[in-house]
């Protein structure tokens, strides 16, 4: 059975109760901690910053998986760094000089991932795949949890999957991952999930995070 990466994003969580959230996720089997942050500029959302993330940085060993949404990122990478982020993912789509962020990431002693938009053509990875640790699919167009899965996108996975060839790069989906088709991008090549609504929709966040396990094998 391949081990895939369960990735709960506390978008969906409880802000009023966000370390008790990101702990209770952890105990029931979480890999990383998602981490969306927004900016109401490159998405029609906002979220949380440095200080949110640092505040809830000692209720987990887990790594935290910050996905910048926010455009410029370069100038602010060192914060999220400092705050406590141990992978740092970028949109190809917000940032003109990709190749010095993800220098910049590697840098500071993280991992470096680029995230791609659901209408973004996979191409523009070519020139980065032996500087980069992680690969993120949008299924879902950023700024919200709750989307349904846009299907074009297991094909782009598969052909992710394909140019990645041996390298060591971790490659995510992330948006309307459910149960009902985490099988699916499984097959096309993704070996890591991001679940916002999935995992904290429901009390019983063990027995979430298990059936999209169970689901994907
Ligand atoms: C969307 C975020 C996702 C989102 C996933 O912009 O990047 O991480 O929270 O939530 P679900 O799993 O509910 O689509
Ligand atoms: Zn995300």
């Amino acid at each position: 059975m391949q081990k895939i990466k369960i990735a709960p994003s506390i978008l969906s969580a409880d802000f009023a109760r966000l370390g008790e959230e990101v702990r209770a996720v952890d105990e029931a089997g979480a890999d990383y901690i998602h981490i969306d942050v927004m900016d109401g500029h490159f998405v029609p959302n906002l979220t949380f910053g440095p200080p949110v993330i640092e505040s809830i940085r000692s209720y987990t060993k887990k790594p935290f998986d910050v996905h910048l949404m926010i455009n410029p990122a370069v100038q602010y990478l060192k914060d999220y760094v400092t705050a406590g982020a141990d992978m740092i993912t970028v949109h190809v789509e917000a940032d003109i000089h990709l190749h010095r962020s993800i220098q910049v990431i590697h840098d500071l002693g993280k991992k470096a991932g680029v995230s791609l938009n659901p209408s973004t053509d996979e191409s523009v990875l070519i020139n980065v795949l032996d500087d980069i640790d992680l690969i993120l699919v949008m299924s879902v167009n950023p700024g919200f949890d709750g989307q349904s899965f846009i299907t074009s996108q297991l094909g782009k996975i598969s052909r992710i999957r394909k140019m990645i060839e041996d390298r060591s790069i971790e490659l995510m989906v992330d948006g309307g991952i459910k149960p009902s088709n985490i099988a699916n991008a499984v097959k096309a090549g993704a070996d890591a999930f991001v679940a916002g609504s999935a995992v904290f929709g429901g009390n019983d966040y063990v027995a979430s995070i298990k059936s999209l396990r169970d689901a994907a094998c």
